[in-house]
């Protein structure tokens, strides 16, 4: 089974889960890197500043993704939470992308408050064949269970 892995990530710790998964798979990982972006520190200053971008609804440019969709079994999304919902070169990728009649898992990390995030990928993939999802509630906290959880989900995935 050919898996792509779409993903973003600010700080590292979905690129982390994202690694894990695609080992020992027939996988492809492509990260969304928004350019130009500063990793910044200051916790109330970073959760303002892209909480800003969310709630503004901004799409920032990404990678082109130089692959055909179509050409994989499975397409894993991960992301981060922010403010409640996906982050925003996620929201870019289901504007450029059209992921309709493909299968498609998604993952999202957080520190405890997802809001919206279920109900909004569901939307936005309202037209894609959806094969799971997985909420990984703290897992820069709980990285060694976060991890378990993830390849545990991605193994039944594509069994
Ligand atoms: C701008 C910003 C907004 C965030 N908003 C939320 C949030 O609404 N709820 C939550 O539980 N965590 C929130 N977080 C925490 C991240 O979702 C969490 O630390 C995530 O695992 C980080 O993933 P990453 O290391 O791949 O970027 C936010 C983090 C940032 C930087």
């Amino acid at each position: 089974m050919k898996v792509l892995f779409i993903y973003y990530s600010y700080e590292g710790t979905t690129d982390k889960i994202a690694r894990e998964m695609g080992k020992g798979l027939d996988s492809k990982l492509i990260r969304l890197v928004v350019q130009d972006e500063k990793v910044h520190k200051n916790k109330l200053f970073k959760y303002a500043w892209g909480g800003m971008k969310v709630l503004t609804k901004t799409t920032p440019k990404i990678p082109t993704l130089e692959t055909n969709l179509h050409a994989y079994d499975l397409i894993v999304i991960g992301t981060p939470v922010w403010a409640g919902t996906y982050t925003p070169a996620i929201r870019t990728l289901f504007k450029d992308y059209d992921f309709s009649d493909l299968n498609v898992a998604y993952f999202y990390t957080d520190l405890g408050g997802e809001g919206h995030t279920e109900i909004n990928f569901k939307e936005a993939l309202k037209d894609a064949n959806i094969k799971g999802s997985l909420h990984l509630k703290n897992a820069s906290k709980n990285m060694k269970e976060s991890l378990e959880k993830a390849t545990d989900w991605i193994e039944k995935l594509t069994f």
